[in-house]
């Protein structure tokens, strides 16, 4: 996730500078990534630009963002996802002329190819970024068709993958070109400037008439003009009919309008999974991966709390599908392993943050050893990625939130692809039965929307139940047993109310002593037959005892009759899990968070970063 601002402004006609007005929006987009950032104004017949790394207000002491002329100006706030945050790769990008700018908000899928045919007819690439092919290839259409927009279209139509572009060019000095396809962009409406943006808290400010821009509409704007078409069918957009008011006040608009950056980041899972599913596919640390746990003796894999969860995952997965035995461990507990680790063999660390200390002195211990590391985490460049042979990342964007939601799901999803490319390259996956997988991942996105529109009002109304209880039990068996664990972590963490989880199948071991007339179990149940028929017993044996039966289900479970409570799931393959049966689990907590009177981002005791043993 990134933020992009643009402004096109008549002289005399802006409340404040155009200039310092697109740096107070950067401000206002710094949720949205803060790794670095840049501004680029039409001066004259120059493009000038002022970017770095480091956080805004860094470089606004550092560079004067604000102090930039000019009357059409854009803005960029950075979260990396291809080349790390330093000043070469932070935006905005220009051609080989220095005519064309661009800002970026999404993920090129197709970058290296256009790389290389735009290197090929010359032009000379300066950041590792997958936005730069951007104003290149508007340069090379520019050169055929004499006329920018023409360019602009041509160069976009080539483009697959997501993207919310702005372009500032000295060939039209007071225009904004944009195009929009899976990351968001909103048209500001000014009386003699018009405001292009990621998000409504960049313009509040400034006009609260905006236009939300749709998929495949391409234009631009000027100070006076807004002209807008369908890239898919041609047609030129009436663009007026989309006017909408905009009635939040700026911290509101910051949420997107959710009370909590928890439950908005819970709804940003589909746009999380969308835009990681795009990254992953194409990333290259994937094959290097593989061939290296293809090497490996014995494989490890490592992280805490959340990320714990979802390396127990990997484990599970590597096994059914891979038939590899994966060594999950807690972070922490890491001196009880490095002894039994050598110069074969392979650790894995996840870590959304990258910085998690627990997890990093893991990963220096097991490389002591000549280990070779694999990182999986959300932030580019941050310390775990930094100090580990190979990197691949979430593209969850910034998790504001302590509470882990859409990282946790982002994570599943990368770990799934890196067992399937591993199971099929060490020939345990037939080609067919690896692709059929690949599909299911590719349909996360629409598959979590549907689950959490399906579950959010049982989740509300459940919580009142929930919120007066003291303890509960999380259960599942097989895959479902991380997941239930992450259910268990989240109403720990967030409602304070103490929760277990444990492979159902235990329960008659001991804890079902704890089990009396109303006890709270809340059962993963995947899509998965075997499991679903040995879960009847744990089912009735807690129904047995009284307990309330809150069961997260595919569509068409054969336990339905035996839940007291229903959280339905699309009915879909079971490495789906994760995906699909976390995000009740997460409203749940959250909803029960908010009945008790906590406040889900800021929970007691607890720091979103752990940079301490
Ligand atoms: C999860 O909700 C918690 N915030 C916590 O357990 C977290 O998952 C853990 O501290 C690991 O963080 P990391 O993924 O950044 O390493």
């Amino acid at each position: 996730m990134c933020g992009i601002i643009g402004i096109a402004a008549l002289l005399g006609k802006t409340p404040q500078r155009p200039g310092l007005m697109v740096y107070k929006g950067l401000l206002r987009l710094e949720y949205r990534g803060y790794d670095s950032a840049g501004i680029a104004s039409i001066s004259g017949d120059r493009i000038h630009v002022l970017k770095g790394k480091g956080k805004i207000a860094d470089l606004e002491k550092k560079l004067c963002l604000s102090c930039i002329d000019g009357l059409t100006v854009i803005g960029h706030t950075r979260w990396a996802t291809h080349g790390a945050p330093n000043d070469i790769n932070a935006h905005p990008h220009t051609d080989c002329s220095g005519k064309i700018a661009v800002v970026h908000n999404g993920i090129i899928q197709n970058f290296r190819e256009l790389k290389q045919m735009l290197v090929s007819r010359g032009h000379i690439f300066k950041s590792e970024t997958d936005t730069e092919v951007v104003p290149h290839l508007v340069e090379e259409f520019y050169k055929k068709f004499g006329n920018l927009y023409e360019a602009f279209k041509q160069a976009i139509k080539m483009l697959h993958g997501s993207y919310a572009l702005v372009l500032i060019s000295t060939y039209e000095p007071n225009k904004l070109f944009f195009a929009k396809k899976d990351s968001p962009l909103i048209i500001g409406l000014g009386e003699g400037f018009n405001i292009l943006a990621s998000d409504i808290p960049a313009l509040l400010e400034y006009t609260r008439r905006i236009v939300t821009v749709r998929d495949d509409w391409i234009g631009y704007v000027s100070p006076t003009e807004i002209h807008v078409e369908d890239l898919s069918t041609s047609n030129i957009v009436d663009w007026s009919r989309y006017i909408r008011i905009v009635e939040w006040s700026l911290e509101d608009a910051t949420r997107s309008g959710f009370p909590h950056f928890m439950l908005k980041e819970i709804h940003e899972q589909p746009r999380a999974l969308k835009d990681t599913f795009y990254g992953i596919q194409s990333d290259a640390a994937v094959a290097k991966a593989v061939k290296l746990l293809l090497e490996a003796d014995k494989i490890y894999v490592t992280g805490a709390g959340t990320s714990y969860h979802a390396c127990f995952f990997y484990s599970l997965t590597s096994s059914i599908l891979a038939k590899r035995i994966v060594y999950h461990f807690i972070a922490s507990e890491y001196p009880v392993y490095t002894g039994t680790a050598g110069e074969n063999d392979v650790l894995i660390v996840v870590s959304q943050s990258g910085e998690t200390m627990d997890a990093l002195k893991a990963l220096r211990a097991f490389r002591e050893r000549g280990v070779k590391t694999i990182a999986v985490s959300n932030v580019v460049d941050s310390a775990i990625p930094r100090e580990s042979d190979i990197a691949i990342y979430t593209r969850a964007g910034p998790e504001i939130g302590v509470a882990a939601t859409k990282t946790f799901t982002t994570q599943t999803l990368v770990l799934s692809w890196l067992t399937i490319s591993h199971g099929e390259a060490y020939g345990v996956l037939l080609r067919s039965e690896a692709e059929e997988l690949r599909k299911w991942l590719s349909m996360s996105s629409e598959l979590v929307a549907r689950v959490i529109s399906w579950n959010e009002s049982l989740a509300r109304s459940l919580a009142e139940w929930l919120s007066r209880k003291g303890n509960a039990y999380y259960l599942s068996r097989g895959i479902g047993v991380p997941v239930a664990m992450e259910g268990a972590l989240k109403l720990k963490e967030i409602a304070y109310i103490h929760a277990e989880a444990y492979p159902a199948g235990e329960s008659k071991h001991g804890p079902i002593a704890l089990v009396e007339e109303e006890y709270p179990v809340v059962f993963t149940i995947p899509k998965h037959e075997e499991l679903e028929k040995t879960l009847l017993g744990n089912i009735q044996e807690m129904k047995a005892r009284g307990a309330v039966i809150i069961g997260v289900a595919p569509e068409d479970t054969i336990l339905k009759d035996q839940l007291d409570y229903w959280f339905k799931v699309p009915s879909t393959h079971w490495i789906l899990t994760p995906i699909t049966h976390t995000p009740p689990q997460q409203l749940l907590a959250y909803h029960t968070a908010v009945r008790r009177g906590y406040d889900p981002d800021k929970p007691r005791n607890l720091a979103k970063t752990v940079t301490v043993e």
